[in-house]
């Protein structure tokens, strides 16, 4: 594009015909008009937190289901008309909600109880002062501004993989100590096994309550999605048949409503970018294979040099052999270009390892094999598309410095 032409190159842009109505409506932060299918955990949560209006401290609650199930979404939801009650009532409930998976927020104990001081209105020194101390002043806030305090810990594993599972407990005994306040902790996670790792002490005092959060089926995510197209999208963009096929799509590992939407938004910016009047199964194909490709993609770069060169042995060995691989193969050429690419070379063992995770990322798919008297082994696959073959291999490449 000439210099010259920028400005035409604005103005076309900006009178040029969007598919959209709405776009932020798919967009993460947005808070949509309706929640679907989730009225029973909306009243679950709704019910074990009420005694806050009444100024009783509610039990403890844990959250938990899969990714995208609505968690935070109805957490919001409810916490919002508490607080429309309580304004009302004029009675003193604090809600402090905080996403443990922000960086410099829950790190360590003491960033957590400073950031819990923050929200209350009070400074207090990033560093420096003994945990012990600021868990005093924090004590000092609840004591001299009577109220019923709600912490709610979203992605409450962080948390604890960060901090260590003393946090809870510590912050659950102040309550035998408050006179005049008490606080209720929330917590809410998307890993199902991340409560057998902690202590038992602590799991007991955050589980009084546990509220779970199934994920969606295909039809669920319909109704999601067909609530969000009326905002987001000019009337009778969507063609029949996308909305089913994108739901279907969410729902093949399980459903998530963050995936679904987020693939409506990129059909729509792919069809726009075609400038077509209309997003139709095409498009939606072809988004589902550009957000697959990304996720491969951000992966891969994310990988340790040693899971790299695992997945560039069997990517080297597929262009070949165009058929699944056994792991005694892909270990040989492991060892054979470990020598090259200057890297120490790890025990098969060690090696089993690594593809059992890239297994977990989706990156390969491994088949244990019976044979019999000789025992078990391993065949390996690539769990994307072959057409992403060439790319996936310059991306390696590029980095391991081939
Ligand atoms: N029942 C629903 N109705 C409308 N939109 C929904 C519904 N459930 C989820 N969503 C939307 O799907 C996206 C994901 O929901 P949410 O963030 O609540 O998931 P989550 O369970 O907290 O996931 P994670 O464990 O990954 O944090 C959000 O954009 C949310 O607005
Ligand atoms: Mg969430």
């Amino acid at each position: 594009m000439a210099n010259n032409n920028l400005v035409g190159f604005f103005k076309d842009y900006l009178t040029e015909d969007t598919l959209f109505q709405n776009k932020k409506a798919l967009s993460t932060s947005y808070t949509p008009q309706e929640i679907s299918h989730r009225d029973k955990e909306i009243d679950q949560v709704a019910g074990i937190l009420a005694p806050l209006l009444k100024y009783d401290k509610p039990s403890n609650l844990f959250m938990y289901g899969k990714t995208g199930t609505g968690k935070t979404l109805v957490m919001k939801y409810v916490t919002q008309q508490i607080l429309k009650v309580a304004e009302e009532k004029k009675t003193a409930i604090q809600i402090i909600y905080l996403n443990c998976k922000l960086k410099r927020i829950a790190d360590t104990e003491y960033r957590l109880i400073a950031q819990l001081i923050r929200e209350m209105g009070k400074e207090v020194p990033p560093t420096g002062l003994p945990t012990d101390e600021v868990y005093n002043i924090f004590y000092k806030i609840l004591e001299n501004n009577p109220c019923m305090l709600l912490i709610v810990l979203d992605e409450i594993d962080q948390l604890i993989k960060k901090a260590g599972d003393e946090i809870i407990y510590n912050l659950t005994r102040i309550n035998s100590d408050l006179k005049e306040s008490q606080i209720t902790i929330v917590g809410i996670s998307n890993s199902l096994v991340f409560t057998d790792g902690i202590d038992p002490r602590v799991k007991s005092s955050l589980n009084e309550e546990e509220v779970v959060f199934p994920p969606y089926n295909a039809l669920q995510i319909q109704d999601i999605l067909k609530e969000r197209c009326t905002t987001a999208f000019k009337k009778d963009v969507i063609k029949e048949g996308v909305i089913e096929k994108c739901a279907a799509y969410a729902a093949r590992e399980h459903g998530d409503a963050r995936r679904a939407i987020e693939l409506l938004r990129v059909a729509g910016e792919v069809a726009e970018r075609k400038k077509k009047k209309v997003v139709d199964i095409t498009d939606l194909d072809e988004a589902e294979e550009k957000i697959e490709k990304d996720r491969v993609i951000d992966v891969i770069k994310t990988q340790p040099k040693q899971s790299q060169a695992a997945l560039y042995c069997i990517v080297e060995i597929f262009e070949v052999k165009r058929k699944k691989i056994h792991t005694g193969e892909i270990y040989e050429k492991y060892k054979n270009i470990c020598g090259n690419l200057n890297l120490r070379p790890l025990t098969q063992r060690r090696i089993s390892d690594i593809l059992a995770e890239l297994d977990m990322f989706g990156i390969i798919n491994s088949q244990v094999i019976s044979k019999g008297r000789y025992g078990r082994t391993k065949e390996i696959s690539l769990a994307f598309s072959t057409s992403m073959l060439t790319k996936i291999k310059k991306l390696l490449q590029q980095e391991l410095g081939i």
